[in-house]
């Protein structure tokens, strides 16, 4: 990611802190929606949940810019989602629902190159902890 990308994401994220709760529950709804084998692996009762996933993502944003920073939080994570039951072709899927989020948190401050730096940021993320929890996967072609 360049810094100016690590910059938009930054800004963006501090936009939706605000309104963490209502992207929280807009997120796991969409998630429930359009995978909803995964609803009975979280709890029932997802605030706690929603709590802890707007408070590692803000700590991922932050850590960006010092990625070192940030990854052995993210191996910890990624290795503790094995025993939950997340499987690496889980990973686009939570990402495109936080795509979705985004985009509909934002409204029009949504642009094609905030798309394309959230992108990043998240594969930058989900293909490390895939790598640390299930080992290298083969790239899928672009
Ligand atoms: C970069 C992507 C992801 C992030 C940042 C993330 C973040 C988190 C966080 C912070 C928690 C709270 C518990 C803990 O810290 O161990 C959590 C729990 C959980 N995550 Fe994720 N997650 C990600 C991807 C996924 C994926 C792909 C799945 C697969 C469906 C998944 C399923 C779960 C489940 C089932 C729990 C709840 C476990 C429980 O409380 O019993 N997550 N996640």
């Amino acid at each position: 990611m360049t810094p100016e990308q690590i910059a938009l994401v930054q800004q963006s994220f501090s936009k939706v802190a605000p309104i963490s709760e209502a992207a929280s529950v807009l997120f796991y709804d969409r998630l429930f929606e359009v995978a909803p084998s995964v609803r009975a692996m979280f709890p029932e009762d997802m605030t706690e949940q929603r709590k802890k996933l707007m408070g590692v993502l803000a700590a991922v944003v932050s850590g960006l810019s010092n990625l070192d920073s940030i990854l052995p939080a993210a191996s910890a994570l990624a290795r503790r989602h094995i025993a939950y039951g997340a499987k690496a072709e889980h990973y686009p899927v939570v990402g495109a629902t936080l795509l979705w989020t985004l985009e509909k948190g934002l409204g029009e401050s949504w642009t094609p190159e905030l798309a394309t730096a959230w992108r990043d940021a998240y594969g930058v993320l989900s293909d490390y902890m895939i790598s640390e929890a299930y080992g290298a996967q083969p790239q899928a072609a672009e």
